[in-house]
């Protein structure tokens, strides 16, 4: 590889205001996850919308079995390196754990991010994390969110399983997805929830929803890129799909996850709660 990833870009970089308008045009927001930047300079090309350092990099790259160990300095190398790839795709830096216990705390964090190449920074959770995400916001920095399971409540939850089944586990994360929203959130991912709740809730925000096993009807589609490219581990999730199997290539893996999820393809009725 010895193109200067620098002047392959070919797209208009895609804003957080950006996010908003291809919800308000219909157009499904494309999403991934990377952690270096050589799959992120593929995402370009491909028409990734946004790219998310995760916090899943503690379990596909680290090796660990949840998300808690990953540290803020893991976030921050791994997004400096993702933004030495990435051109036009949109890139948000996963909060790791406890690093937005307190609305200073997560300041402290998300500046290292905004100044490591993050457009945005996304935490896990509602409740006292209103205060943390209006704290961000009010300082200029854009905030998603994130609800559904959240995987950084494993030891409370016992495990990952799909949230808001029950009547009241419903209406608390529609509760919850208006509270993020008024806070000032500008997108949110909805994890493993079931479609039709999902599907309420996306119609309800004005911000978009970007879906993780949430059903065909959120704003957007997010997968773990070592999910997409058939590399998981274990028992495989039902909303993951192969698209390396389908696509042939990295490059044809990424396009083919685009093309799916803006046809509304993907996620199908299979991968869906
Ligand atoms: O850490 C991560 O990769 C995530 C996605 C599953 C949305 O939060």
């Amino acid at each position: 590889m010895y193109t200067d990833p620098r002047t392959a870009a070919a797209r208009d970089p895609v804003t957080v205001p950006g996010l908003r308008a291809l919800k308000a045009a219909g157009t499904p927001i494309v999403a991934l996850t990377a952690y270096d930047a050589g799959f992120a300079a593929a995402m370009d090309p491909a028409g990734i919308d946004l790219v998310l350092v995760g916090d899943s990099l503690g379990m596909v790259v680290q090796g660990r079995s949840s998300t808690l160990p990953v540290t803020v300095d893991d976030i921050a190398y791994h997004t400096a390196c993702v933004a030495r790839g990435l051109h036009a795709a949109l890139l948000v830096a996963d909060m790791p754990f406890q690093s937005d216990a307190d609305p200073a705390t997560a300041l402290h964090a998300a500046t290292r991010f905004l100044q490591a190449g993050a457009g945005m920074v996304k935490l896990e959770g509602a409740g006292f994390k209103r205060e943390v995400i209006r704290h961000l916001v009010d300082r200029e920095v854009p905030v998603c969110a994130h609800l559904g399971l959240t995987p950084q409540s494993v030891l409370r939850l016992g495990g990952y399983r799909v949230q808001g089944k029950a009547a009241a586990a419903a209406q608390r994360l529609r509760e919850d997805a208006l509270a993020v929203q008024e806070a000032g959130a500008s997108a949110l991912v909805l994890e493993c929830v079931p479609a039709a709740l999902a599907a309420e809730i996306s119609a309800e925000l004005a911000i978009p929803t970007i879906g993780i096993g949430a059903g065909v009807d959120c704003d957007g589609q997010i997968l773990v890129l070592h999910d997409l490219l058939g590399l998981g581990q274990g028992r495989r999730p039902r909303f993951v799909k192969d698209f390396l199997a389908e696509g042939g290539s990295v490059h044809g893996a990424f396009t083919a996850f685009a093309e799916a999820v803006r046809a509304r393809r993907f996620p199908g009725p299979e991968h869906v709660y």
